[in-house]
């Protein structure tokens, strides 16, 4: 019989989907450059844009500007940047400090790189990075480098891959997550991950796992009750590194 607490654990094994491949992502980023070329307006799909994800999370990180963030020196990374349109909009907001954004996917890389030489964003760099491989040269280089690191639909996309990881394969990408990105964020920096896969629990849950993190702050979304559960269809978590 399935323990309440193996019911939930079955709640974060979400189906796997082709979402969750890198072959996906690749002919995705192609798509996108194609449509680039013909149109120089069209940079890309951006992820959650009708909950307002990207606004509320780019106003989230000036709020706190001068608290917790320095957006004139404070180095930002964005895990699975895609078409880098989080960090565009954070450098059209004024954050002024190291801007990063790294994929697994090359094409994602030289899409966002080809879209920052066109609209000249200077100050901004991209990288190839798999951030579950403990052994890849990015995330061996940027131990500890990052105060701000931000995931806007990055981690769902890995709760959809069917990939294993650790010496034994028996973890799930979201198992490996909160340690090798963890290790990428500064003592007393910020993870803050947007996610319509994952609720408010689940995500916390997956998370504080391994204790690195608390949770810090979350973004507020309109809610909807349904059968007297009060609901949100995405949500928007600031953990802070221990
Ligand atoms: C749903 S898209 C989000 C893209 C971008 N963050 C946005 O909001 O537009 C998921 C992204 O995660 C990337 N990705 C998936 N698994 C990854 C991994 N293990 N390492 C790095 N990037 C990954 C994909 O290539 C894709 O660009």
């Amino acid at each position: 019989m399935t323990t309440p607490a193996e019911a939930k654990e079955d709640t974060i094994n979400l189906n796997h989907s082709k979402l969750g491949t890198k072959q996906y992502w690749d002919d995705f980023y192609t798509l996108e450059t194609n449509n680039f070329k013909e149109n120089k307006d069209d940079t890309g799909e951006c992820w959650f844009d009708d909950c307002d994800a990207e606004n509320r999370m780019v106003q989230f990180i000036m709020n706190n500007d001068g608290e917790q963030f320095d957006i004139e020196n404070d180095k930002l990374l964005d895990l699975g940047t895609g078409n880098g349109h989080l960090l565009f909009e954070l450098l059209e907001e004024g954050w002024n400090g190291p801007l990063v954004g790294i994929d697994y996917s090359e094409v994602s890389v030289r899409f966002a790189e080809n879209i920052a030489n066109t609209k000249d964003y200077k100050d901004v760099k991209f990288a190839r990075s798999d951030i579950l491989n403990d052994t890849d040269s990015f995330l061996v280089a940027n131990e500890e480098q990052f105060d701000l690191v931000t995931d806007k639909g990055t981690l769902d996309a890995i709760g959809l891959s069917k990939e294993m990881y650790g010496a034994e394969g028996n973890l799930k990408g979201v198992d490996v997550y909160p340690t090798t990105v963890g290790k990428l964020v500064k003592t007393g920096g910020v993870l803050l991950i947007t996610s319509c896969n994952f609720t408010e629990e689940e995500l916390t849950r997956i998370i504080l796992k391994n204790d690195k993190f608390t949770k810090w702050k979350t973004i507020n979304y309109p809610t909807f009750q349904f059968g007297g559960v009060k609901g949100s269809a995405i949500c928007s978590i600031a953990f802070m590194k221990k």
